[in-house]
């Protein structure tokens, strides 16, 4: 259910648009080019932001079709899980660093038939997740310390990203996919592809200039010169 192999899946990250104009703005996402919408749940204390949370996504819901990927940054997402579920996403992403519980709540998201994403930051070395592919569906390795968008690429994650795609390949849980979060633009994305990626989250470079059919086209376009 997750990708058809060697497609690259595009899923811009909302809190780089006009957050008050959101629903307006989706019914205009081609949903050709857009694939899925990325929604960065912040609680201000695993990270030092906040954003939204599930009565949000309800609500933006009614506006669109286009699937829903939900990053939660949130501190024990044991606590409030039930609410993100009952939203019926795509996909939900825990991170590693957020809980002592990462298998039995992945477990928890599949079992409601969500895809179950694990999420690592830049800080975490990538191996801490290799025991965890047999729950797990996706593997989100964050290219930026997770908080905010309009961050700068760092480097160190194409190195991550070829290290676990070699171990998932080579492995027990093959069919496991990764994404990327952070930092992704026309100069990077070709790169983070090669290196293994195949769900690619925009924020900035897909909402500059509120243009975000066409910087979607151009990012796409990136990937097929460069690669
Ligand atoms: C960072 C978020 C990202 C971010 C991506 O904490 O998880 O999804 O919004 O935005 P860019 O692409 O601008 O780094
Ligand atoms: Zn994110």
């Amino acid at each position: 259910m997750l990708t058809e192999q060697n497609r690259i899946l595009i899923s811009p990250s909302i809190i780089a648009s006009d957050l008050t104009t959101i629903g307006e703005q989706v019914r205009r996402f081609d949903a050709s080019l857009i694939n899925m919408l990325h929604l960065d749940v912040m609680d201000g204390n695993f990270v030092p932001n906040l954003t939204f949370g599930p009565g949000f996504i309800q609500q933006l819901k009614k506006h669109t079709t286009i699937p829903l990927d939900v990053h939660l940054m949130i501190e024990k997402p044991e606590r409030s899980l039930e609410q993100y579920v009952k939203t019926g996403p795509w996909c939900i992403t825990i991170h590693y660093e957020s809980t002592r519980f990462p298998a039995r709540i992945l477990q928890e998201i599949r079992r409601d038939g969500i895809v179950a994403g694990l999420s690592i930051n830049p800080a975490t070395p990538v191996e801490a997740v290799f025991d965890l592919l047999p729950y797990t569906d996706m593997v989100l390795v964050m290219s930026v310390d997770p908080g905010f968008y309009g961050q700068t690429f760092m480097e160190s994650a194409l190195g991550r990203i070829r290290k676990l795609s070699g171990f998932i390949k080579a492995g027990a849980n093959p069919n496991v996919r990764i994404q990327v979060d952070g930092g992704i633009n026309s100069d990077n994305i070709a790169d983070v592809v090669r290196a293994g990626a195949e769900i690619i989250v925009v924020g900035n470079s897909a909402f500059k200039g509120n243009d975000i059919n066409n910087n979607v086209r151009i990012l796409l376009d990136s990937v097929n010169i460069t690669s």
